[in-house]
């Protein structure tokens, strides 16, 4: 939530901050702010998009070699133009803009107000650059002291640059629980929430620790923590392209992820499977395999979308290697005591890698002595360093809020853990560990074939794109593609949808069916597809609007249904990343029918930063 650039360097700060903010704008666009030091320092915010900030600066002094910015997402205060970051501290002599949340901003504001502080906004940032003032004028102290004692009195989160007016040919940045990457250029250093706005420039970065805090001028950088232990920088090598962070042609990222996922997910199991030898090897889990072989338990911990890709691999984990499989929302199991065991080993799944209940979910879990894996797509992000071990998903950066092509990749991965698993338990014949094997690499192909439907799709959501509510059903290993369904219509196309398990539905939603709800029905050829066509014609009598996922061939739906949408055949334990490919095109279809701006929908953002 919320995303922050800066820039120190020889070069005009402007044109770098505003290009970096429209990349990080995925991750907060409720308003937007920069601060630019010349001869003073000049703020500019507003309420709105990164493109509303650039039509407010438009024409004012925007001159300077120095600068930062923000795109918020509200926590504290609502998004207006007082709110927006940066924040000024009462005197003028601190300029920050902040993700996170502090949490004991209320009990450090009183105090402050005792001290006559007068803050002009509702924000918790504005209550840190005051205590960073004050903690300057009274003690006497250095900017970079002043921002290091006051960051030891604030609990919560944050990432944050600070420029400070007396000695402003610096800007100060430290981290805790948001992410903050240097880039390191020539004479000049770039700094953002992620290295997306950097990458343009520079590939050397430095990600931060927890506690980290560096003093960066355009010709140096001093690193060290919180509590005053001087730090090696580690610069490392990203190789992240241009392309792979830009719309190349589509109309949103959202579609240009769901048509990139016949290359993303080539991507993920690249170097990993190999058909000559009929075999499939994780690096990031080689020293790690015995363990997981031998595992108790496993607990798959996520938020939104990745906790869906951990329901798939439930059924995968338990179907394949025959191990138990609890799948947990990270903010429930982080707040209520589970029991966790020695040797239970806890998957935490997570696109950006920086959700912040996920995060505390893994803390939980290692305080507890379980081994914990990651599953994430953000290379260098916190959770793949807060984990034991674990696997990229390699899906390149995703952009659309709504997560796509970072969802196959998932299951993808829980597919070749499970696969290797069963392997190694002897759960599964060697036949068939070679086949599933197979079966994996011809999905890209599959994929291919359902996206050439596209006008297809484009037909379906005109029909229903006034529809005010819809119900997705599956079941097995279908259930939580059918609440990754509705979860994508929701998110971007703010139709009431629900996704149930279909043979639930006669416990209560079946009361909803009427000529006016369309029902989105997975009913691929597998084990359960007479009971689907049961629940299909039951919906049907209560002249529901059917919508089927079908497998490529099928006459029996075809002939019940309003629409039908094949798939090619596939595996069953597979089939889940073929399913979920109409249900994506579909909601992004109608969303865009709707006018819903698909890329950044109200409300939401793309990593979840807060709790
Ligand atoms: C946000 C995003 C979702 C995502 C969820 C979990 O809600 O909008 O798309 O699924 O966070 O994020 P993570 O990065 O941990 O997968």
């Amino acid at each position: 939530m919320c995303g922050i650039v800066g820039y120190i360097g020889n070069k005009e700060a402007y044109p770098i901050l505003i290009s970096g903010l429209y990349r990080l704008e995925y991750r907060g666009y409720d308003s937007a702010g920069i601060a630019i030091v010349n001869s003073k320092t000049n703020i500019y915010k507003t309420q709105g998009k990164v493109s509303d900030l650039e039509n407010f600066a438009s024409g004012k002094d925007i001159k300077g070699t120095i600068g930062i910015g923000h795109t918020r997402w509200a926590t504290h205060g609502e998004p207006n133009n007082v709110n927006a970051h940066p924040h000024k501290s009462m005197n003028g002599h601190f300029v920050i803009i902040h993700n996170g949340i502090i949490e004991n901003y209320a009990r450090l504001k009183k105090r402050l107000e005792n001290r006559g502080y007068i803050f002009e906004s509702e924000t918790d940032t504005e209550v840190l650059v005051n205590l960073i003032e004050h903690i300057y004028l009274i003690g006497q102290v250095s900017a970079e002291v002043a921002v290091r004692l006051a960051l030891t009195k604030v609990v919560g989160a944050f990432g944050i640059l600070v420029i400070c007016k007396d000695e402003n040919n610096q800007i100060i940045a430290a981290r805790k629980g948001s992410p903050l990457v240097i880039g390191v250029g020539k004479g000049e250093y770039f700094f953002a929430s992620d290295a997306s706005p950097i990458i343009e420039h520079t590939s050397s970065v430095i990600y931060l620790n927890d506690n980290d805090m560096a003093v960066v001028t355009k010709d140096s950088l001093s690193l060290k923590t919180i509590n005053n232990d001087f730090l090696e920088p580690k610069i490392q090598t990203i190789d992240i392209e241009l392309g792979e962070i830009e719309k190349g042609g589509y109309d949103h990222f959202m579609l240009k992820e769901i048509f990139e996922q016949p290359r993303s997910i080539n991507d993920t199991f690249r170097g990993r499977i190999s058909l000559d030898k009929k075999q499939l090897q994780l690096g990031g889990l080689f020293n790690i395999i015995p363990k997981l072989v031998e595992a108790r338990r496993i607990i798959i911990i996520g938020c939104g979308t990745s906790w869906h890709a951990g329901l798939v691999g439930e059924y995968l984990f338990e179907e394949l290697a025959r191990i138990p499989v609890e799948v947990e929302y990270a903010s429930e199991f982080r707040y209520r005591n589970p029991v966790i065991y020695k040797d239970d080993v806890v998957i935490a799944i997570s696109q950006s890698g920086e959700t912040a209940d996920t995060l505390a979910a893994i803390k939980l879990a290692k305080e507890n002595e379980a081994l914990v894996l990651g599953i994430c797509n953000v290379v260098g992000s916190s959770i793949p360093r807060e984990t034991d071990g674990g696997v990229y998903t390699h899906a390149g950066p995703e952009i659309g809020v709504a997560s796509t092509k970072a969802f196959t990749a998932q299951v993808t991965v829980l597919t070749m853990m499970a696969i290797i698993l069963g392997q190694k338990r002897n759960t599964i014949t060697q036949e068939k560990y070679e086949y599933l094997i197979k079966a994996l690499t011809e999905i890209p192909d599959k994929i291919e074939q359902i996206l050439s439907y596209n006008d297809m799709f484009k037909i379906i959501a005109e029909t229903y794109k006034n529809s005010e509510h819809f119900l997705y059903l599956g079941r097995g290993l279908q259930f939580p593609v059918a609440l990754e369904g509705a979860l994508k219509l929701k998110e971007i196309s703010y139709i009431h949808a629900e996704g149930y398990p279909a043979a639930e539905m006669k416990h209560g939603p079946i009361a909803l069916i009427d000529e006016n709800m369309p029902v989105v029905v997975i009913a691929t050829k597998d084990k359960s597809y007479e009971k689907i066509v049961s629940n299909i014609q039951e919906i049907k009598a209560r002249k529901g609007i059917v919508i089927a996922i079908v497998t490529k061939g099928d006459t029996i739906i075809k002939n019940i249904a309003n629409y039908t949408i094949e798939i090619p055949e596939v595996y069953e334990e597979l089939s889940p990343l073929l399913t979920v490919i109409p249900l994506q095109i579909l909601s992004y279809h109608i969303a865009v029918l709707r006018g819903c701006n698909v890329d950044q929908p109200r409300n939401l953002a793309k990593s979840v930063t807060v709790e």
